[in-house]
């Protein structure tokens, strides 16, 4: 039995896939409204297969708990999926997760051996220094209590592919306990499980995260370099290094590319915490803080283009508001940067995106954008055209007449 706190992208994706495999699931969120969808059947975001997934193990393996005292006491697996943004000076906040290990301990009423699991990414050493610590000065009740660290590699757009077919699992462990029941939990998976120790587990995550972020940077500064020395095709010239069979192969292609700079929920965030825990811890890495400092230039690198296009007109349309296509998480997105330099200089916004309308104007009450249904009344109500995501069906729009900047490098 397992019971999962916090149902989002990772935690949902967590809890059905743990059903799919045959265990019984606990699906607990604060959130009352994300509930009351998932209750009805619903999913609170775009993500394929996710829905049919929920549809068929709710209310048989998996049941979406308020009573956090019978979850508990039926599970000897509590994973903690829950957000960890940013806190102050780029570190990772953990409010969210030491509050659910506060609702655990506080519904342990027995004897039974119990494992807390953290999949919600945190930094190295969080386990061993904070998290350890904090379960043992809740008392005896931390007697019965092992810990352990399971990091989630998914990529938003394709969660449910990325947990079923994992390539690799990853268990940072406190104890023997600990490692022969999260192998026993993902027996049933065709996957190498690694059982490492708590540090190790945590900074396999950001070795992974702050790699993709390189790359992404690394391309960017490529492209404003090329843009520099001018007469260079960006797009064609990255296309053509991907046909280096070392990048194929390894299908690593859509990070090694130029773009608006790196958005969404995990990438910015953890490449700031990674920084700010190993810079307290002694070390400062030196290339991870050019890494951040270039993605966070490359907005302004694509505001001064379509400044510069612009001239004197004022009006632009934006197509594209999620971070990245076929998903509609719009949290810490490029476009929303964008778009607010773009109203500091009094420049008028039309938008439109696929899927990410509803999700961008929950998020960004405050910026003022008229929002279309159709990328052709964004195209059709401005000469000025900005790409900021790399929708697919973009690529099908005819833009003759238009003046274009494709953040995104996607048109041919
Ligand atoms: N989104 C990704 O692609 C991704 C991939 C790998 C790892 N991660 C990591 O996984 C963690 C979760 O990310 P996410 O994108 O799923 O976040 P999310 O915001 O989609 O979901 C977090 C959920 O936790 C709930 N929550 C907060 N406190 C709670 C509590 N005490 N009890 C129960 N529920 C609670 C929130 O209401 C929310 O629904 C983060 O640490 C993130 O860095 C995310």
């Amino acid at each position: 039995m397992v019971t999962v706190f916090g149902l989002g992208f990772v935690g949902l994706t967590t809890a059905l896939g743990f059903a799919h495999m045959g265990h019984k699931v606990y699906g607990i969120d604060i959130d009352t409204e994300r509930m009351e969808t998932l209750r009805s059947g619903k999913i609170p975001f775009h993500e394929m297969y996710m829905e049919e997934e929920l549809q068929k193990h709710i209310g048989k393996n998996i049941i979406l708990e308020n009573d956090i005292e019978a979850a508990v006491a039926d599970s000897e697996y509590i994973y903690y999926c829950v957000g960890t943004p940013y806190g102050q000076n780029g570190s990772a906040d953990l409010k969210y997760l030491f509050s659910a290990i506060d609702m655990t301990i506080d519904a342990i009423k027995d004897d039974k051996k119990r494992i807390l699991v953290t999949k919600s990414t945190i930094p190295p050493l969080t386990t061993k220094e904070k998290i350890i610590p904090y379960v043992q000065n809740k008392g005896t009740v931390s007697k019965n209590i092992s810990i352990a660290n399971n990091p989630e590699f998914l990529r938003e757009g394709h969660c449910w592919e990325d947990f079923i077919n994992s390539d690799r699992v990853v268990c940072g462990c406190s104890d023997e306990y600990a490692a022969e029941k999260l192998r026993e939990l993902y027996s049933s998976m065709d996957v190498p499980v690694f059982t490492v120790s708590l540090s190790t587990g945590e900074f396999i995550k950001y070795l992974s995260n702050t790699l993709l972020a390189t790359l992404i940077s690394y391309s960017n500064e490529m492209a404003e370099a090329a843009d520099n020395f001018g007469d260079i095709d960006v797009a064609t010239s990255f296309k053509i290094l991907h046909m280096d069979r070392r990048w194929n192969d390894c299908d690593m292609t859509s990070y090694v590319y130029p773009g608006c700079g790196y958005g969404g929920y995990c990438l910015p965030k953890d490449t700031c915490a990674f920084y700010a825990q190993s810079t307290e811890k002694g070390f400062v890495p030196e290339i991870l803080g050019k890494v951040i400092k270039t993605n966070e230039s490359r907005t302004m690198v694509m505001v001064n283009k379509i400044l510069q296009k612009l001239g004197d007109r004022n009006k632009v349309g934006v197509l594209g508001l999620s971070f990245k296509p076929n998903s509609d998480d719009v949290r810490d997105t490029p476009a929303a940067r964008i778009i607010r330099e773009l109203a500091k200089e009094n420049v008028e916004i039309t938008a439109y995106d696929p899927v990410a309308v509803g999700e961008f104007r929950k998020r960004y009450p405050d910026i003022k954008i008229l929002f279309c249904n159709q990328a052709e009344d964004v195209c059709n109500a401005n000469d000025v055209i900005v790409i900021a995501t790399a929708w697919d069906e973009f690529k099908k729009i005819d833009f003759t007449g238009k003046d274009v900047i494709d953040c995104r490098y996607m048109l041919d």
